[in-house]
């Protein structure tokens, strides 16, 4: 049996041997903390667990679902929209659902890229852009995100042909893995360049309501024009800390999102309708369970980071997100190096920085997904081994 050409490469090394080094340790008996993880260990609002379940002992939510999502749900996320970002959206035309975000980001490209085609990709990138984009046959133009340049891409550094040729530029902000934040005068930028060489901009909002310290991060969609270019991918799945529903949605354009949802439509149906219900629960409901979790992040955020720049780390509070994008330090050189001593040693897994493209190499990934005692534990067990 041999497997196809496009899988060869692909296997997710960095991650299985991590997590072989991690069962290793734990069968010695060991204690690890694992900080690698992206998903959410709290539960999600009982208002929407009570959604859900009320919904499930509905035999009528057991038929096919609507590719597009229900009216209601749909109906949701515009209200969302306008009152938290003041953006119109059009239920009928300018929103589709997803099952989770990452649904609509691996298959965007196949909407859009002919086989050559390039994407500006950004470099640390979450690894469905590169994964979805190279499925479609397209080419993947880095744009390297540096702390130089408050891990935003430059623009003027992409060759004007490269740009020309483009069909899609993905963002991110709040920033996995990194944590950086953007504003809009950066996003008016971004419009202007997308007009220019005729790129569709897709910006992934899987972290806009974790933010700290008063910071209210935007959406793309906000900036004049942007519209007519773009769409934003978003997700319930941590704000609401329902990974595992596997519910998101893609906003904006209306000619992406139609062309989006006839390559959904011919692979798979709509999102399990008490699922559906649960995200209706969920965005209408009291948005101060919302702010809650964001305080509860903060408070882990401060143990980790306070406690590192205590010890001397140089490490940056992040604004937003869920992660800790911490420095390899010296003598270390590379991340996977620096992952497998901190395993090894202090007995805690990150994510190696290269996990998400070359420029992360010079950094691990930490997410901020257990208790602050277990951060503070985190902040001992560096300090007593480095
Ligand atoms: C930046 C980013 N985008 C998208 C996703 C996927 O989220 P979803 O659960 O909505 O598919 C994740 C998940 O970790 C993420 O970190």
């Amino acid at each position: 049996m041999e497997i196809a050409n496009r899988l060869r490469g692909q296997d997710s090394a960095i991650f299985s041997e991590m997590d072989r080094l991690r069962v290793v340790e734990e069968d010695k008996g060991r204690d690890i903390i694992n900080l690698s993880i992206g998903s959410p260990d709290l539960p999600p609002p009982p208002h929407v667990v009570e959604a859900l379940s009320s919904a499930v002992n509905d035999y009528n939510n057991y038929g096919y679902a609507l590719t597009q999502g229900m009216k209601e749900l749909r109906q949701a996320v515009a209200d969302m929209y306008l009152k938290r970002f003041n953006v119109k959206l059009d239920p009928a035309t300018e929103i589709l659902s997803l099952m989770g975000s990452q649904d609509g980001l691996a298959h965007i490209y196949l909407a859009f890229i002919n086989p050559g085609d390039w994407g500006l990709i950004p470099d640390p990138g979450y690894p469905i852009y590169s994964f979805g984009l190279f499925l479609a046959g397209g080419r993947k133009y880095p744009m390297p995100l540096v702390k130089d340049n408050d891990f935003l891409p430059d623009l003027s550094a992409i060759p004007e042909e490269i740009a020309d040729k483009a069909k899609i530029m993905v963002l991110n902000y709040p920033n996995n893995p990194n944590a950086a934040v953007a504003d809009k005068a950066f996003f008016e930028e971004i419009v202007k360049f997308a007009r220019k060489h005729h790129i569709i901009v897709c910006h992934d909002v899987a972290y806009s309501e974790l933010a700290y310290d008063g910071f209210s991060p935007d959406s793309f969609l906000s900036v004049p024009g942007a519209k007519e270019v773009g769409v934003e991918f978003y997700s319930v799945s941590k704000t609401y800390n329902m990974a595992g529903c596997r519910l998101g949605f893609v906003v904006g354009n209306s000619k992406v999102i139609n062309a989006l949802e006839k390559i959904k439509s011919n692979i798979d149906y709509g999102v399990f309708k008490p699922i559906q219900q649960a995200g209706i629960a969920a965005l209408t409901g009291s948005q101060e369970w919302v702010r809650d979790l964001a305080s509860t992040y903060a408070k882990r955020r401060d143990v980790l980071v306070d406690g590192l720049v205590e010890l001397g780390w140089q490490v940056d509070k992040p604004k937003a997100s869920m992660f800790v994008w911490l420095p390899v330090p010296k003598p270390f050189q590379h991340s996977i190096e620096f992952a497998m001593d901190l395993l090894k040693r202090a007995g805690v897994v990150v994510v190696p920085g290269i996990a998400f493209g070359d420029m992360g190499d010079k950094y691990v990934r930490l997410a901020l997904v257990c208790s602050k005692e277990r951060l503070q534990e985190v902040v001992d067990r560096i300090s007593a081994h480095y």
